[in-house]
């Protein structure tokens, strides 16, 4: 069933408090709710209709009475009270629930023995009867009954009051969460952990106990976890003075997960691949992503938690907001520059996609079917990203629009007006503009328009006049449901670079007739932040001795496809001196797809393959550039993917993006090779892991070099890869080594894959990326090795994450995943409809590999399209499954 933003309505009936009680058991587990319901309006004689599904109903009372059959309704998924009291009732049901036979993992469900929840976006309906809608907020209490020895940890959102011994070697535990929440916060674990404690005094003095919990072994890799939590917890006191009000956090891993982690009040649940790290198991990457993650779950207490989404379709309200605040706080733990780079990539592989096919939706979706669908970007695929990147563009927007110091005004605000409640986008948006006396125009329509704006500049230097002229057109295509657009307000922050190199200082544009000063403080500025809005619009600056070469768009102020008329002279040019390094980043960016676009229209038409030595130059200058940071130089010689590649091309064309990014990478890595092969020798360190900057930005570059020559089929590389990997001693060298290794197939390849498991059998975390390594590899036929890893001991179809790494690591191979001979989607085909009557979320992450079916060929299309409809046609399907196979395959 469809849901429709413009149908909601407030509810009839509120809950003022709600008082759980869970008798957990090896069987089935019982759920006893007490709920004090009120109407919205005196005397309402509407009926009360609960959510519920897969619930057992033992007993139903209302006032203490129990209800005949009369006056009620139960179907499969709703319970209806036909004619509740008018006026204040308590309402007590009594229900039986399977956790053990729960593999869906959503509500309660059991992982490696333990019992946890999920709540969010809809599980709280398969614990127990309820409004599940978040503007239902209440005040909670919980009490857990278990068996001592098998739980001995029983946790719960808010306080701890009370706990004891019952008969029959059970024990109990009483929480109660003082603040009012929505149930997707609620959260319950029971079970044999142990915890890593430590404190933070918050600034007004209030001691906080902090507790990472995990089963025993897994205890000393939470240490960069607790790391991560207090630097979040003072992060957010310095930015936005926010403090968090409780006396305890507790934190719990758990490795059956479906996606990162979860904000539960007081209590939040990991996915343990972003909390578990130490040295010797985990990379660079898991260290920063734990970083980012720990912070982003913290700080939805406040952005999210205390204020809340008033319907699903305000998803954007927290998660936009939250990304944006995990964005700035790993920002400014290490460098913003990269960092920065590396979310436009998300933005790039993981949003623009999904913009181009049939579940493009804007940041505030107007319709759902499953909301859970609705969870989008990289999350969809591994857990160590939340998505919500364009959501996190928007806010980021408000920030460029307003300046720091505006932008925490307007936080504020927000804060002031809508503390405890339940709110839309449009509340966060006009606290952003009271607050700064701001006009965002029609800057909403970021909010309901979908689809990534298209913005087209031609430039032009007036040398007679000193003018040099911007003039702008923007086009936003069509998508499922809108084919007509409004031109958007489009933040433009521009920078012109003189010919040495410099910004020249700008002080004022023309622009609609009118001449705008830009000065801030008086003083000129070197970057000036255009305001776009028109269909085609065009601005002026005047006073400018020399024709400049413009930087547009810096720091991607707006999440949008820039087209400009730069020449390839004038992007070696930025890519050499802009201040801006973001866009310094992407000057390179954007010659290399130049490049490839070019190279596979050669490689179509059968030309031999030639790589522009401008190009090579360019690359070796910034690789030889030591006055660069390591990893803006790591970050700046990679080439665009290969998928950043296809949705840039009429018709997606696999096998010529891969290989032509193949004959480059190879190219880059015979010509370059003294140059790669000091830069491997250069950065080795024998010193103890460290997660900063430095480290980590020297081992990246160390690790780029040594992929670019593992491209390269050769005894004096395979050697030092060999030696590397041996010689490793941590994980982010150790796995880069291998993956060197892992490009080339034959003897050493197997051998060292097959020590490398020998070694870390026991760690399933490390085992996932020897898993998602080989699955996504690009050797021919890889399939077959994929097929044969199913079977194997280390994969299991019930675990997330071992499916992300197996089925998902395989779609991460173009050339294998769209196989000209249909092998590729036939695995996926089957893959999803097995998955489907497990975990339906999970199965709906990897469907959406055939959404954008209609951008490749026609044998391709046939292909994807008779598995998308072998689909459609299986029984029983699940709502999240049917909902992107049904809109795929309405796409004319
Ligand atoms: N709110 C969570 C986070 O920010 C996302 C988890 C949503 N899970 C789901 N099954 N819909 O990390
Ligand atoms: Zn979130």
């Amino acid at each position: 069933k469809e849901i429709f933003l413009k149908d909601y309505k407030q509810p009839d009936y509120f809950f003022d408090t709600v008082d759980l009680k869970f008798t957990l058991s090896e069987e089935k587990t019982i759920v006893f709710s007490k709920i004090v319901v009120y109407p919205r309006l005196e005397g309402c004689s509407a009926p009360l209709v609960l959510d519920g599904i897969d619930l057992k109903l033992i007993s139903l009372k209302v006032n203490g009475d129990e209800l005949k059959v009369d006056d009620f309704h139960h179907d499969a998924r709703h319970l209806t009270l036909s004619a509740p009291p008018s006026g204040k009732f308590t309402l007590e049901t009594v229900t039986e629930i399977s956790p053990q036979t729960n593999t869906s993992l959503e509500g309660l469900y059991k992982s490696s023995g333990n019992f946890c929840t999920q709540c969010e976006a809809q599980g709280f309906r398969k614990i127990t009867f309820f409004q599940d809608r978040p503007d239902i907020m209440a005040k909670y209490t919980c009490r857990i009954e278990a068996d001592k020895s098998l739980y001995p940890v029983l946790l719960s959102n808010g306080n701890l009051i009370e706990q004891g011994e019952i008969e029959g070697g059970k024990h109990f535990a009483v929480w109660e969460d003082p603040f009012v929440k929505p149930c997707y916060l609620f959260a319950l674990v029971a079970g044999k952990l142990e915890s890593r404690d430590d404190t933070f005094i918050t600034r007004s003095g209030r001691k906080v106990l902090l507790r990472i919990w995990t089963p025993v072994e897994d205890l000393p890799k939470t240490a960069h976890a607790m790391y991560s939590l207090k630097a979040a917890m003072k992060w957010d006191e310095d930015v936005f003075g926010l403090e968090y009000d409780l006396d305890l956090f507790n934190i719990v891993a758990v490795s059956d997960f479906n996606m990162g982690a979860m904000e539960n009040k007081s209590l939040n649940i990991f996915n343990s691949e972003v909390v578990l790290a130490s040295p010797e198991t985990a990379t660079d990457a898991d260290y920063a992503t734990i970083l980012g993650v720990i912070g982003h779950e913290y700080f939805h207490n406040w952005t999210g938690n205390r204020v809340t989404c008033r319907d699903w379709f305000q998803l954007s309200l927290k998660e936009g907001l939250t990304v944006f605040r995990d964005q700035e706080f790993s920002s400014d733990m290490g460098s913003r520059t990269v960092k920065r780079i590396a979310d436009v990539t998300g933005v790039r592989t993981y949003q623009f996609p999904e913009d181009m096919g049939p579940m493009a939706h804007p940041v505030r979706p107007h319709s759902y079917i499953k909301m859970d669908n609705f969870y989008t970007g990289k999350c969809r695929i591994s857990p160590s990203c939340i998505g919500h990147d364009i959501g996190a563009e928007v806010v980021r927007m408000y920030k460029t629009l307003l300046g720091a110091p505006g932008f925490r005004k307007g936080m504020d605000l927000y804060f002031k007006r809508h503390d405890g409640q339940a709110v839309t986008c449009e509340d966060f948006y006009s606290a952003m503009r009271d607050a700064n006396d701001a006009d965002f125009f029609n800057f909403l329509l970021w909010y309901s328009q979908a689809g990534t704006p298209c913005l087209k500049v031609v430039t032009a230097y007036d040398a007679q006049a000193k003018s040099y002229s911007l003039k702008f057109s923007q086009v936003v295509p069509p998508t499922p449901g809108q084919p007509v657009k409004e031109p958007m307000f489009i933040p433009v922050a521009v920078g012109l670079v003189g010919p040495n190199g410099k910004d020249i200082p700008l002080s004022s544009v023309y622009h609609d007739g009118k001449l705008e000063t830009i000065t801030k403080d008086g003083q000129p500025v070197n970057t000036t932040v255009l305001r776009v809005t028109k269909k085609e619009e065009e601005f002026v600056f005047s006073d400018i001795r020399e024709c400049p070469v413009p930087s547009i768009l810096r720091g991607y102020s707006a999440p949008i496809r820039l087209d400009s008329d730069l020449t390839d002279a004038d992007l070696y040019f930025l890519l050499a001196n802009d201040s801006d390094e973001f866009n310094r980043w992407e000057a390179g960016q954007v010659l290399a797809r130049k490049l490839m676009l070019s190279l596979v229209s050669d490689f179509q038409k059968n030309e031999k393959l030639v790589l522009n030595p401008q190009f090579l130059l360019g690359v070796k200058s910034i690789l030889c550039d030591s006055s660069l940071d390591k990893e803006f130089v790591a970050k700046a010689i990679t080439l665009p993917g290969e998928g950043e590649i296809m949705d840039i091309m009429e018709i997606a064309d696999p096998d010529a993006v891969h290989a032509v990014r193949t004959f480059i990478r190879k190219q880059l890595a015979t010509e370059l090779r003294d140059e790669f092969l000091n830069t491997v020798k250069n950065n080795r360190s024998s010193e103890q892991y460290e997660f900063n900057h430095t480290n980590m930005a020297r081992r990246a570059l160390k690790n780029i070099a040594l992929a670019y020559l593992g491209s390269l089929e050769d005894e004096e590389i395979t050697e030092l890869a060999l030696h590397e990997y041996k010689t490793a001693t941590n994980m982010t060298d150790q796995f880069a080594s291998l993956a060197a290794l892992d490009q080339n197939p034959g003897k050493t390849r197997d051998e060292v894959l097959a020590d490398f498991y020998d070694k870390w059998q026991h760690d399933f975390l490390v085992v996932n990326k020897w898993l998602s390594l080989q699955a996504s590899s690009n050797i021919p036929g890889n399939i077959e090795n994929v097929r044969k890893l199913l079977n194997h001991p280390a994969f299991d179809i019930r675990n997330p994450n071992k499916v992300y790494s197996l089925i998902g690591g395989f779609c991460g191979s173009r050339v294998n995943l769209h196989a000209k001979d249909g092998s590729g989607y036939k695995f996926m085909g089957e893959m999803v409809l097995q998955l489907d009557k497990l975990n339906p979320q999970v199965a709906s992450s990897m469907v959406t590999v055939f959404s954008r079916w209609k951008r490749y060929d026609e044998t391709r299309q046939n292909l994807a399209k008779a598995q998308l409809e072998m689909i459609m046609a299986e029984n029983g399907l699940s709502e999240n499954v049917f909902e992107i196979v049904s809109k795929s395959l309405a796409v004319s």
